[in-house]
């Protein structure tokens, strides 16, 4: 497993140096160019969209319960799907080596569960409304119901990876779930000094995401029968990749449009959730402004608005940008490993997507 750095590093363990920008223009995300498509697309090309329905039809089968509650609470969920990013990387993963997709099923649905599991928690803990612009559940039916729901996605986990192939996926997943849990525990508690919120900062970004991306890799690669060196080279991979999806929710926590992400941009300001982006611009500007955000308990709308706006102005997310596209070149290097192939190609397009969405 990878380490989980206390410094700005990534899974090769260089030292990032946030790059000092001057221009203030409102331009934080790269344009799509011609070169990046969509995942959909992308899923089609690399020969897993189909795989892909297979997993859905699977995870939805598995809310069937003698509960109307859980059924009904978890079929809600499951539906409300998401990207199934994680369960593309799983089966990609396993198309660099043998495929065959009894193998790996298990393992891309099992990712699926995990996340599904952890989101739901996550939204009971932060007491959210909403999530990917629908009603989370336990706002739409209570909070038991919700630790229900999410224990009980847990356990069909529990079963994917037993059905799985391959003993080593299990304790991926355990080790990628015990790291989740540690950094749900470990906020980003400073903005300042840089060096202290940066090592807070990597290390909750490098538990609560990018450690199921390096599982699902590692577990898909398993399955596909790669030997220690291939697993190993894929985790990195998907840690990396991991780090600069997160990196890039947490810019468009900044730049995001409401509609498109189904929450207003700063909320994480909002909620006193210290992200890149801030700690680069308080890193370079002298704003009080920013400093006082971070103290309030409750900021008015227009002080959240002025202090994203600030944000922006001093450069605080294009340098955050530039960290994202460190770690998504890096990841791309550790696919060297690997022949070229459909799948190869979709895992080097995977990493342009992630730095160029919006969300
Ligand atoms: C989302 O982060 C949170 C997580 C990805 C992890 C949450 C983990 C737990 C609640 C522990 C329980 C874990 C399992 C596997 C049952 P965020 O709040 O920063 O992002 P958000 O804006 O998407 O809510
Ligand atoms: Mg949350």
């Amino acid at each position: 497993m990878a380490a989980y750095p206390m410094h700005p590093k990534g899974s090769d363990g260089a030292v990032a140096v946030g790059t000092r920008t001057s221009s203030a223009e409102r331009v934080p995300l790269p344009a799509r160019s011609g070169q990046v498509v969509g995942l959909a697309e992308l899923f089609e090309r690399a020969h897993i969209a189909a795989d892909l329905r297979a997993v859905e039809e699977l995870l939805l089968s598995r809310t069937a319960s003698s509960s109307e509650l859980i059924a009904g609470a978890s079929a809600y969920t499951i539906r409300a799907g998401g990207k199934r990013l994680r369960a593309a990387l799983a089966l990609l993963a396993a198309r660099l080596g043998a495929y065959h997709l009894p193998r790996v099923i298990h393992a891309a649905a099992a990712v699926e569960l995990i996340q599904a599991a952890s989101l739901v928690h996550d939204d009971l803990v932060d007491q959210a409304a909403r999530r990917r612009g629908r009603v989370t559940v336990h706002a739409r039916w209570d909070n038991d119901v919700a630790l229900m729901v999410g224990d009980f996605f847990f356990a069909l986990a529990a079963g994917e990876m037993a059905r799985s192939p391959d003993p080593r996926i299990i304790t991926y997943y355990a080790e990628a779930v015990q790291t989740i849990v540690e950094g749900e525990l470990s906020p980003v508690l400073v903005a300042e000094p840089a060096e202290t919120a940066l090592g807070q900062y990597y290390y909750k970004t490098g538990a609560k995401t990018a450690s199921l991306f390096e599982a699902a890799c590692k577990a898909g690669m398993a399955a596909g029968g790669g030997s220690e060196a291939q697993i190993a080279a894929l985790g990195r991979y998907g840690f990396d990749l991991g780090m600069a999806f997160q990196i890039v929710d947490d810019v468009l926590d900044f730049v995001g449009d409401e509609q498109t992400l189904g929450k207003p941009a700063g909320n994480d300001l909002r909620q006193g959730t210290i992200t890149l982006p801030l700690i680069y611009a308080m890193s370079r500007s002298e704003s009080l402004q920013l400093r006082e955000i971070v103290e309030h308990t409750s900021p008015s709308d227009s002080a959240v608005r002025a202090a994203v706006d600030e944000v922006i102005a001093v450069g605080g997310v294009e340098a955050t940008m530039v960290e994202a596209r460190r770690f998504i070149s890096q990841a791309i290097s550790h696919l060297a490993e690997f022949s070229p192939s459909p799948a190869q190609r979709a895992l080097v397009e995977i990493a342009h997507f992630v730095v160029s969405r919006d969300a």
